[in-house]
């Protein structure tokens, strides 16, 4: 039996993040999700959240012009992220909950509480074109309540990772059959299976091997390698540009060169 090769969607928002600490121009995520899609990743995810806490909007814009590969949208299903995503036709939006106070997203959809505005809101995503995905917890119930959102209206479902790579020992193994069970129930509901949150590269394994999935959302943990790996070429072109200005001020201080 062939297995189809598991795919990477880089969650570049936490370039954003440190980009809006400062309020500066720099590191800019379309430049990040550029060096991400040459490294091999399929696509591109970021999450617009009402506070704009990371990614802005003219990110989004700018890269719906540039990513080459699958540009996916984390948004809540407001009235307000439907319009600016129907405005912008990312391939994908992938429709999660979303508290201000959150760190991070905490959990996966409660379909069943909201499902005429979830149902409302998928409609006009894909009346504009756009891929719909759910962000749903690895819990038969949550999958099961999903059933209206099969035979088309959403394309795919991202199943929450988070009590997966949080939980230790033995009670990993019972964590990560979760996950394989609703990537079953799933994928037997006619939806493509994505997974994601919380994946690092050392727990990404019990993930990855599950056949289902087709390809994983990972954010956090692969932005803040890239700050650890990158920092010695960053020091190196600073010791650079500073070795630069100091050997033009002291030449400038010796006065004009005797020498032809
Ligand atoms: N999937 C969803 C729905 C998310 O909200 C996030 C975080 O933005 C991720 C995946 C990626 O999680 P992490 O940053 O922990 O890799």
């Amino acid at each position: 039996m062939s297995v189809a090769a598991l795919l990477l969607s880089v969650n570049v928002d936490h370039v954003a993040t440190l980009r809006q600490a400062r309020h500066v121009d720099y590191p800019d995520p379309v430049e990040a999700a550029a060096v991400a899609e040459a490294a091999g990743a399929s696509g591109i995810t970021i999450h617009l959240r009402g506070d704009r806490r990371h990614i802005q909007d003219s990110d989004l814009e700018r890269l719906g012009a540039a990513v080459r590969g699958k540009l996916n949208l984390e948004m809540a299903a407001s009235e307000e992220m439907i319009a600016i995503a129907c405005r912008a036709r990312p391939h994908q939006v992938t429709l999660v909950p979303e508290r201000p106070e959150e760190l991070t997203t905490e959990g996966g959809l409660d379909v069943s509480s909201q499902l005429p505005r979830l149902l409302a809101g998928a409609e006009r995503l894909r009346a504009a074109g756009i891929e719909v995905s759910l962000f749903v917890d690895p819990d038969p119930k949550r999958i099961d309540a999903l059933a209206p959102f099969s035979g088309g209206l959403a394309s795919g479902i991202e199943l929450n990772t988070d009590a997966y790579t949080r939980a230790v020992g033995g009670f990993a193994a019972s964590r990560r059959a979760e996950v394989a069970r609703s990537a079953d129930m799933g994928a037997a509901m006619g939806f493509r299976i994505y997974a994601g949150h919380g994946l690092t590269a050392a727990n990404v394994g019990g993930i990855a091997a599950i056949r289902r999935i087709e390809e994983l959302n990972i954010g956090h943990a692969l932005i803040s390698r890239a700050v650890i790996l990158g920092l010695a070429g960053a020091v190196r072109e600073m010791l650079q540009a500073m070795g630069t200005a100091r050997d033009a001020s002291r030449a400038a201080a010796a006065g004009p060169s005797t020498t032809g």
